[in-house]
């Protein structure tokens, strides 16, 4: 499971010949899943250069505080409010003394004051500097700001003088980073979601479509990411962002979304669909706009569209939790109950859709959880709400199901 997935870590690199660890650093915090930006002090750049890094980290390396291109792709208060963390390491002597007495006159400097997210230093120096008053006074200082301490290991140090003062091994850092995280229901997990209407194509400017907004499906996505998952969203078009920490894969038709669906469904370990999708389609598309006929009317001839979600719950392998929607009119319950059978789910959410303050384009929801054991009402609240609750519903199921297992 991965420990920091979609957590954004800040990793400042200072100057001492640990810097060289860094490189390895950023590899494993990726492993577990974050995402990665580095900023470098100057004399960090004497024992690693920029380009590792920023080959190891996939994005440009923030070096300079009046930097106007780098300021300009992301400016040191932006770069303060993107961490979800930042983490210093390895931290010098100097670093530290400069960041316990408030100095900001370089870019790492000045991101530690402007930053109001978790903060930890892993010191690496020599073990001398290490024992030296001054430096003690100054990582207490640190810790009584509430500065996480990764506290330097002992051994034989590259100046060849032995004690405490080495970098915390690598492995270590991780776990302690990882430590400093809530641990969210769903964390490791892999949630796809589907999410808005489909667009049905009669010609190349006219679809068959429907009301769907995509703001349920997209609440549901943010719930599950504050949940700790990775979520892939796969949306028919819309008119609202999608959620910054989720994969977007936009898509038009319902041929296109279980194309897309069944590139990432299967191995997931939730899949919700929770878009309206076009039940029908017509049964060819136009290569060029239809003209008006002299005649009455046009009959349009309909095809039916693969059911998305019967086709992933229905996977003998790899088959997700698998999670519908059920949009309905009248017989509300029965017929969600139909769908939860028929399409062989874990979970339907009956979506009472008659009412035009709840269901499509509205603001807020009222929905019944029905699984094969029982029936939940969820009240009418936003979106939001009703979706944190949904994901809470869904992780409570997970865990019981692993129990059982187990
Ligand atoms: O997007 P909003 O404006 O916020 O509105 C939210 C919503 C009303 C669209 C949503 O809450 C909802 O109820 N979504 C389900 C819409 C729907 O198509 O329901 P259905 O009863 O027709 O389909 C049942 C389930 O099968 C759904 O999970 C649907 O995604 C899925 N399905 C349907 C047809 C099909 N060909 N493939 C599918 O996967």
């Amino acid at each position: 499971m991965n420990r920091l997935t979609n957590k954004r870590i800040l990793l400042g690199v200072t100057g001492g010949i640990a810097a060289y660890k860094s490189a390895d650093l950023t590899r494993r915090l990726q492993d577990e899943g974050a995402d990665v930006r580095v900023v470098m002090t100057h004399s960090a750049q004497e024992f690693i250069t920029p380009l590792t890094m920023q080959a190891l980290s996939g994005h440009p390396v923030h070096l300079d505080l009046l930097d106007t291109e780098t300021e300009s792709v992301m400016g040191h208060i932006e770069l303060a409010r993107w961490a979800d963390i930042i983490l210093v390491a390895p931290a010098t002597a100097d670093f530290i003394a400069r960041y316990a007495s408030g100095h900001g006159d370089d870019l790492l400097t000045a991101v530690c004051l402007a930053a109001e997210c978790t903060m930890a230093v892993a010191p690496a120096m020599n073990q001398a500097m290490w024992a030296k008053a001054a430096t003690q006074a100054n990582v207490d200082a640190l810790r009584n700001m509430g500065v996480h301490t990764f506290d330097p290991d002992e051994g034989l140090q590259a100046c060849g003088e032995t004690g405490a003062g080495r970098l915390m091994d690598v492995p270590d850092i991780v776990t302690r980073v990882s430590d400093l995280f809530d641990q969210g229901t769903l964390a490791g997990r892999h949630v796809v979601i589907t999410a808005g209407p489909t667009r049905e194509a009669i010609d190349p400017v006219r679809f068959i479509s429907n009301h769907s907004s995509g703001k349920q499906g997209y609440a549901l996505a943010e719930a599950a990411l504050e949940a700790g998952a990775r979520v892939t969203l796969v949306s028919g078009p819309t008119h609202i962002p999608a959620p910054e920490r989720a994969t977007l894969v936009p898509v038009e038709s319902a041929q296109d979304m279980l194309d897309a669906v069944m590139q990432c469904a299967p191995g997931a370990d939730i899949f919700i669909g929770v878009a309206a999708v076009a039940d029908y389609r017509p049964e060819s598309s136009a290569d060029q706009k239809l003209k008006k006929q002299a005649s009455e009317g046009l009959a349009l001839s309909l095809v039916q569209n693969p059911d998305i979600l019967k086709t992933v719950a229905g996977l003998t392998e790899n088959r997700p939790f698998s999670v519908g929607f059920a949009a309905e009119t009248e017989n509300l319950v029965d017929y969600a109950t139909k769908k939860l059978e028929t399409k062989n789910l874990d979970m339907i959410i009956a979506n009472n859709v008659a009412d035009t303050s709840i269901g499509f384009n509205s603001d807020d929801n009222e929905t019944i959880i029905i699984t094969r054991d029982g029936q939940e009402p969820l009240s009418k609240s936003s979106k939001e709400v009703v979706s944190r609750k949904i994901i809470a519903t869904i992780a409570e199921r997970m865990m019981q199901g692993s129990e059982q297992v187990a």
